[in-house]
């Protein structure tokens, strides 16, 4: 059985003082509402991550936290880089690997998003594996084969661990054009379909690209997710608690 996941890319955005105050926020709205079915994690930048660890920590929050980016190397000369066990200190469980932000403004290729994916298997973090198409792409009727490209190239070297996956396409992604219901549903069946086997009974396929609270219960049930990661609409704490309080309910049969 899969548990649903919601997570939020809080890009770069927020300090940490900003943070803390989001990340409180969130604790108190999450407990008002119904939300066990659901995991909820929280993606800040690296600046932030001691600050939400400690509140997560201190106030026994029911969400987990996670890093949007981690070098594939171990240590060494790599300026301005963060490695997976400096993060895992911290207490971050989770790392956002290729998201398409890193692939298309930082020229993250296939082979680093494959490092990174098999470098956090390794590290015990858990890896959310980014795919998704450009809009060209999806034009042309390629979106199908190009995700199934993505998901060959970051999973060659895999062998077991848990890990996530999340579609996300790129035209989706900050614009407010959510993909269709259907065509998500269409997705995550090719993505479940080229899983390796024994990962495919255990790994939760999310959708990310413009989901709100107005959005997320259709996806959620039309779109066969098994949640969502939330970029815009994770600043606003409200709106988060309202996208995962559907998540739960989609789950709990209520829709
Ligand atoms: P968005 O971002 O919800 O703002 O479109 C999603 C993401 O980039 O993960």
């Amino acid at each position: 059985m899969i548990r649903p996941l919601v997570a939020g890319n809080w890009k770069m955005n927020l300090d940490h003082v900003e943070a803390i105050h989001l990340v409180q926020q969130l604790g108190v709205l999450l407990r008002a509402r119904s939300t066990e079915r659901v995991d909820v994690m929280v993606l800040p930048p690296f600046t932030d991550l001691r600050s939400v660890t400690s509140v997560v920590e201190a106030d026994r929050l029911a969400l987990t936290v996670g890093a949007q980016h981690a070098s594939d190397h171990d240590a060494g000369a790599f300026t301005g880089e963060v490695s997976l066990a400096m993060l895992a200190r911290l207490g971050v469980r989770a790392v956002l690997v290729g998201h398409s932000e890193r692939r298309q403004l930082f020229h993250m290729d296939d082979d680093t998003v494959a490092r990174t994916f098999a470098a956090c298997l390794r590290a015990n973090l858990l890896p959310i594996l980014c795919v998704g198409e450009p809009a060209e792409v999806r034009a042309a009727g390629d979106a199908a084969e190009y995700v199934e490209a993505q998901l060959r190239s970051a999973l060659a070297g895999y062998e077991r661990g848990r890990f996530v996956t999340a579609y996300e396409p790129i035209w989706a992604i900050g614009t407010g054009a959510t993909a269709e219901p259907a065509d998500v549903a269409e997705m995550a069946r090719t993505i479940r379909a080229a899983l390796p086997t024994d990962a495919r009974g255990e790994t939760p396929v999310l959708y990310g690209g413009s989901v709100t609270a107005a959005t997320a219960a259709q996806l959620a049930t039309e779109g066969r997710v098994d949640g969502f990661l939330v970029g815009g609409a994770s600043l606003r704490a409200d709106e988060f608690c309202d996208i995962v309080a559907q998540v739960n309910d989609c789950y709990a049969g209520r829709r």
